[in-house]
């Protein structure tokens, strides 16, 4: 990898916001999980079961990947919460909603790792570069099938 350290901070710092974006992500997520009401009840319970589980395990790479890059990764949820581009949301349980809700909370960490990945790839640092990538891959795949199931549901506009 190659030894500049100011792109390093400032991947350092990004990864600080994206484990942040993640916390809050997971906080949505299980309020999903727990609040979902309607037909589709076990499939999407089950949904944001899986994908709550799936942020802790990205939340504690991220963190670490702060650390192995001789960062320090954010520990307060207080701090989290004030940095993080994703807002708690107030889940009702509406299947449409919480659908809806976790398709914008996972564009939202796409933006910052997009970004990430690019500053990654000037630094030739591959490792974060490709961890994101795959975040990446399985965010896309994650989203589209929401958004089948958001088409399923008929009278739900959807972008795609
Ligand atoms: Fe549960």
């Amino acid at each position: 990898m190659k030894k500049d350290a100011a792109t390093i901070e400032k991947i350092i710092n990004r990864l600080n916001d994206l484990l942040a974006a993640y916390q809050v992500v997971y906080f949505n997520t299980r309020s999903s999980h727990w609040m979902i009401k309607g037909e589709n009840f076990f499939e999407l319970h089950k949904v944001f079961e899986t994908a709550y589980n799936d942020a802790t395990v990205k939340i504690d790479d991220i963190a670490e990947r702060i650390l192995t890059l001789g960062g320090i990764p954010k520990m307060f949820a207080t701090d989290m919460i004030k940095s993080s581009v994703v807002k708690e949301k107030k889940v009702s349980g509406d299947q449409t909603e919480c659908v809806k809700g976790m398709i914008e909370d996972q564009e939202a960490l796409e933006v910052i790792e997009n970004e990430i990945v690019k500053m990654a790839d000037d630094a030739n640092d591959v490792v974060t570069a490709d961890m994101l990538t795959k975040y990446l891959g399985q965010q896309q795949k994650t989203n589209w099938m929401l958004y089948q199931f958001l088409k399923k549901k008929s009278h739900i506009e959807v972008k795609s």
